[in-house]
């Protein structure tokens, strides 16, 4: 019996990490921290109808050619060739312009929750480059480090992004992130025009022996040696005074005990990795928001694990 109705959930991710800018992505289990999405058939021909609510829902766009779900689905139907129309009801666990991957998690699980509703049977790959076209609508640039996250889970490398490679590595068991949300807004597209257009070769060289050095630590299952590679010279020193009180709260993050820290994706989250056998987590998150107190803003720890990607929770047959 072909479905009437499928319920997807997936969820927030971090991206960068460090020197991994538009490259390294990963998915974050933690309590309620993930996009959930209703996608059910309506006669409308090509109609697609999108609701929203949730976290920040008031200033997520309802026409569906401004809003990442609305995209995805739009797609996803013409690929389809069917000739009805989509209802597709996002509850946003995830607040829109966090760094936590919000869009991401709503175009990922819309793709996987069409891709069963319609029998689609689409590779992993061709759900990142779907959910990816959704991205680029919220974010105006191409990067598929969020939806890889948000679709295959664990961390993700973006080999390459056309023709799309990613390749999915499992993090060692005592690799936590203590992640801190700010109230300040970052808005996504500053947060890009922002950053320079060439990097000089010195730059280079410093993220790449950084990148090298985060992957080098997986390998390794060393969190300690992943941590020294949460270090960017490029993308952060530019998006830093979008952050006030950045400086403090990396700075008591790695006094806590994080292994490393940096922005979470565009921010204003920011994300520090602790080595769960020689630091509490909830320490770490704590000691962040403590420092964004300090500067007047307030603040939400999260604490999290690496975690699933997107997944079919619920289907209902006609
Ligand atoms: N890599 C992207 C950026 C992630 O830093 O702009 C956005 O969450």
């Amino acid at each position: 019996m072909s479905p009437s109705s499928i319920e997807a959930i997936a969820p927030a991710t971090s991206a960068n990490l460090g020197a991994g800018f538009d490259v390294f992505g990963v998915a974050l289990d933690s309590p309620l921290l993930f996009d959930r999405v209703l996608v059910e058939k309506i006669e409308d021909e090509g109609k697609i109808e999108i609701e929203v609510e949730g976290e920040g829902a008031e200033g997520v766009p309802r026409e569906p050619e401004r809003n990442t779900a609305g995209i995805v689905a739009r797609e996803l139907l013409r690929f389809s060739g069917r000739r009805h129309g989509l209802k597709i009801v996002v509850y946003k666990g995830i607040r829109p312009g966090s760094g936590l991957g919000s869009s991401a998690a709503s175009a990922a699980a819309t793709a996987v929750a069409i891709n069963e509703l319609l029998n689609l049977k689409l590779s992993q790959s061709q759900l990142i480059d779907f959910a990816a076209l959704g991205e680029l609508a919220s974010a105006g640039a191409p990067h598929a480090d969020n939806v890889s996250a948000a679709i295959l889970g664990d961390f993700i490398i973006i080999t390459s992004r056309e023709p799309l490679e990613v390749l999915k590595l499992k993090l060692p068991d005592n690799a936590e992130f203590a992640i801190v949300l700010p109230e300040i807004k970052v808005d996504t597209g500053l947060a890009r025009a922002l950053l320079p257009k060439k990097v000089d070769l010195s730059s280079m060289v410093y993220n790449i022996g950084r990148a090298a050095t985060f992957v080098a630590g997986i390998a390794l299952n060393n969190v300690e040696i992943m941590g020294r590679g949460m270090m960017d010279s490029v993308i952060e020193p530019a998006r830093a005074p979008l952050i006030p009180g950045l400086s403090q709260v990396k700075e008591r993050a790695l006094k806590a005990g994080a292994a490393g820290v940096a922005i979470s994706g565009a921010g204003p989250s920011v994300i520090a990795l602790v080595d769960s056998r020689k630091a509490r987590t909830e320490t770490v998150a704590m000691a962040m928001k403590e420092a964004f107190e300090e500067v007047g803003i307030g603040s939400r720890p999260i604490c999290a694990r690496p975690g699933p990607g997107a997944k079919v929770i619920r289907r209902e047959v006609e």
